[in-house]
């Protein structure tokens, strides 16, 4: 950690922002569980609420004020989403400013999606077990086709053009790559797979396989290879047990994501980290606000509490995150799950025994 990591202030801020739709549900739940973890553990974590969301754009006009990014930036140690989304804001737009914003602007370029399997019972595909389904995506954050650089000409018109344009650049390439190769020697995995469309994107992912073989080779140990992402999709669903790191760009990483959801059990039950190495980070459940769901005690809460469990080793305290991710695979061992995992359980009851679970230590095998 640096001098100016934020991570090393006290008490660690933890900016709260449970967005949209079932983001609010899941938030609170996973609020229950951090806060039974800071309990616990006695934690220095001082939580500070935010309600910038769809309502409040709608009511302001504001989806974030002047100075809040920097705010975040410079005086808290890691922010905490539900989820962005809302039909009556149909471009998105606060959520390009709060979401797309935190990750661009605080330069987040790590998008870590563990993909786990915590029973068999849940994976959709015949035959497949825990051990089958245990790999993690790293996912470009801050390039790609996510940076909005295009336009129209004679916009809705029979004769529109569309233009988007994806970009990728050396120093981006290179340190989700490197990043992706460190982890994996950091946790003892022994291979790397990186996942473009070179073949038919000759000049951005072809800067992706010449800089991806370039660092393979400062890390000897770690087998290196490449599926076109097409091949890699088949790939997941027929043997998801050859894969335990896959490195890929940002929209990639967005797709295969949600298939290896699927895998282990669906998108309730996944969670992500939005991380730069030494400054703050930003940590939230894979799925979306789900507004269907929203309110109604159906939104599985464990992918959120998931992600407080990576925010909990982020913030350097790998006890309790180990304590929470134990909480949460012991609750689906015993079918204590929303209906999702093929329980019966209510998103507050399901957090409410998370919580539980982890204050009592039992979930830390105690
Ligand atoms: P979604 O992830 O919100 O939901 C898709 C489906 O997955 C749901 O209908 C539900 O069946 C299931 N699901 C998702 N989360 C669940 C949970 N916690 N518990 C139980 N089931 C769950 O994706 P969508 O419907 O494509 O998008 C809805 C909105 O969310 C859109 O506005 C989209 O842009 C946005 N979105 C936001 C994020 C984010 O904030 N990170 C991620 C994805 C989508
Ligand atoms: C995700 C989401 C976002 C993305 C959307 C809501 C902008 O799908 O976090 O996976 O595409 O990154
Ligand atoms: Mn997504």
């Amino acid at each position: 950690m640096s001098a100016t990591d934020p991570r090393l202030h006290r008490p660690q801020r933890i900016a709260i922002l449970p967005g949209d739709g079932i983001g609010r549900d899941v938030t609170a739940e996973a609020l229950k569980v951090l806060e039974a973890a800071a309990e616990r553990w006695s934690l220095p974590l001082e939580l500070v609420h935010f309600p910038y969301s769809a309502d409040h754009y709608l009511e302001t006009g504001i989806s974030l004020p002047p100075g809040q990014m920097e705010e975040f930036r410079d005086r808290f140690a890691a922010i905490f989403i539900g989820a962005y989304g809302d039909p009556r804001i149909p471009d998105m737009r606060h959520a390009a400013d709060i979401l797309l914003g935190i990750r661009f602007q605080l330069d987040l370029y790590v998008n870590f999606r563990p993909c786990k399997l915590y029973d068999a019972r849940l994976c959709p595909l015949a035959g497949k077990s825990e051990k089958d389904v245990d790999f993690v995506v790293f996912r470009e954050n801050t390039e790609g086709a996510y940076v909005g650089i295009g336009g129209n000409f004679k916009k809705g018109t029979p004769d529109e053009v569309a233009v988007q344009e994806e970009i990728h650049t050396r120093k981006g390439v290179e340190r989700i790559v490197r990043a992706a190769f460190e982890w994996a020697q950091a946790h003892g995995r022994g291979k790397v797979l990186m996942a473009d469309k070179s073949n038919v994107m000759r000049y951005g992912h072809d800067l992706w396989q010449r800089v991806f073989f370039e660092v393979a080779g400062e890390y000897g140990g770690i087998a290196a290879s490449h599926m076109y992402v097409d091949a890699l999709c088949m790939q997941m669903v027929k043997a998801p047990e050859q894969f335990e790191v896959i490195v890929t760009n940002n929209m990639f990483g967005d797709i295969v994501t949600d298939l290896g959801a699927a895998l282990q059990g669906g998108l309730g039950v996944a969670g992500s980290a939005n991380v730069h190495p030494g400054r703050v980070s930003m940590f939230e459940p894979v799925h979306g606000s789900a507004p269907k769901y929203a309110g109604t005690g159906r939104a599985n809460p464990m992918g959120a509490v998931l992600s407080t469990a990576l925010m909990l080793d982020e913030l350097g305290h790998g006890e309790a995150a180990s304590a929470v991710e134990a909480a949460v695979a012991m609750a689906i061992r015993a079918g204590e799950t929303t209906r999702d995992l093929g329980g019966s359980l209510s998103t507050s009851e399901v957090g409410d025994r998370l919580a539980r679970a982890v204050a009592a230590g039992a979930a830390a095998g105690r």
